[in-house]
């Protein structure tokens, strides 16, 4: 079977990786991928939201299967684009798709379905946006209704600070049409936790559980970031909590979404909140997390490809999904900078006995050499039989990696340890 992956990123390397595991795979070709996929897959310099490129390389290749994987080729139609094509798919179509697309859209399905997430207004007007946050309790929230590239929602601490979020979305077009319409909501609090899931629509199966690391700074100081490390599974989720997800937001929301004419098959991640009350939803996204899918898919044991066919047959019922008893750690290095401006173009240095484990987000080829092209250089992921191996096995194998100015965190997994140990002590 020839495999089409669209995207390039450290979440694509990791799915490309475990594709490539099914013997029934011939190649894979990645568009864009980038110098790292390049040891794995046959990349082809076309962008992830290039439709046009897409289709004419899906025209002139033979592709059995394709895989979308990041957000704006998937609210772009890319699945509608493929499979009117003739090639099976994984990923929602464009009208699924928008439960991440549009934020608007998603606070809306879960207040008419009654899936737990903040209270919140919606506002397409300035001065009205404006005037509500007179009263409003703070801190409060401000989320761009549209894809933001992830930075699309503040967190204001004062007033002062929701005002000119409000402005600098609705007024300055900060994130240009994708502000045009606002959600302000209620301020959560509580540990997070994201819980990708397999979904064909019919049958919802959760993948182990994880947790990102979204502040560049150790201690969660400092700006965001797209995720510099996580861990899995998360303790935060106990049977418990997993048990009131599946009853009163996974299995809701699939529903919904059919009740909507919408049906969602592709991975539906839920990025939850562990709140006093329970649990609720701070957002959806309507495919693989990054970097949640470089902890997530080394612990599937199953066959990953036979999967996600099941997924686009929705004959997911009949597919065992099986992930490993143990924990994994993913550590990101970032260039020196990131998420600010940074330089790049540095060449990295990889021991051959890491490369098995590293999952490469911004790098390129030059000279044969590979050179940093990113904010995010890649992560290295450790599996092993608890999660305080696999932190220090992660750590020990990305203190290894070089390149000039790489920063890393030094605390993934901190939190972690120490709800499990105030759980043993409980215990
Ligand atoms: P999002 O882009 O929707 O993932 O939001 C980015 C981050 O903002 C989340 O991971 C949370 O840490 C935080 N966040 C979003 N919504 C809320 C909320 N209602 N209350 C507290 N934190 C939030
Ligand atoms: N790690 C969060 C995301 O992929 O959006």
């Amino acid at each position: 079977m020839r495999i089409l992956v669209i995207g390039g990123g450290g979440r694509e390397h990791a799915i490309i990786r475990k594709i490539k595991e099914n013997p029934e795979v011939s190649a894979i070709y990645a568009l864009p991928g980038n110098g790292g996929i390049a040891a794995d897959a046959y990349c082809v310099d076309v962008k992830a939201t290039d439709l046009e490129g897409i289709k004419a390389f899906a025209a002139g290749h033979p592709v059995d299967y394709a895989v979308v994987a990041p957000d704006d080729p998937l609210a772009a139609g890319c699945v509608d684009m493929l499979e009117g094509m003739g090639i099976p798919c994984f990923g929602p179509r464009a009208n699924a798709a928008i439960i991440e697309a549009s934020k608007v859209f998603a606070k809306d399905l879960m207040k008419k379905y009654g899936i737990p997430t903040a209270r919140y207004e919606t506002f397409d007007d300035m001065g009205k946006a404006l005037a509500y946050l007179e009263d409003a309790p703070i801190p409060t929230v401000i989320k761009a209704d549209g894809l933001a590239l992830g930075k699309g929602v503040i967190i204001a601490q004062t007033r002062e600070e929701a005002r000119a979020a409000v402005v600098s979305m609705m007024q300055d077009k900060q994130f240009g049409k994708s502000g045009e319409r606002i959600v302000i909501e209620e301020f959560l609090e509580g540990p997070e936790v994201s819980v990708l899931s397999f979904t064909d629509g019919k049958t919802i199966v959760p993948m182990v559980s994880s947790m990102d690391h979204k502040r560049i700074g150790d201690g969660d100081t400092g700006l965001n970031t797209g995720g510099m490390g996580t861990i899995a599974p998360n303790p935060y989720y106990t049977p418990a909590i997993a048990k009131r997800c599946m009853d009163e937001i996974f299995l809701p929301t699939v529903a919904a979404m059919n009740a909507e004419g919408r049906p969602f098959k592709g991975c539906l991640y839920f990025g939850l909140m562990i709140c006093q009350d329970g649990p609720k939803v701070i957002e959806y996204n309507c495919r693989f997390g990054d970097p949640e899918t470089q902890v997530v898919l080394p612990l599937l044991e199953s066959d990953l490809l036979t999967v996600m066919r099941a997924v686009t047959e929705e004959r997911l019922d009949e597919t065992e999904v099986k992930f490993a008893d143990k924990s994994a750690c993913c550590v990101i290095l970032a260039s020196g900078g990131y998420p600010g401006a940074y330089p790049k173009g540095f060449p990295m240095d990889i021991p051959a006995d890491v490369l098995p484990h590293t999952y490469v987000a911004g790098a390129a080829m030059k000279d044969g050499q590979l050179v940093t092209a990113g904010g995010r250089v890649l992560g290295v992921t450790a599996v092993a039989d608890d999660l305080p191996k696999a932190i220090e096995e992660a750590y020990e194998m990305a203190g290894r990696v070089r390149f000039e100015g790489a920063y890393k965190r030094n605390d993934i997994g901190a939190r972690a340890l120490q709800a499990l140990g105030s759980k043993q002590t409980e215990e």
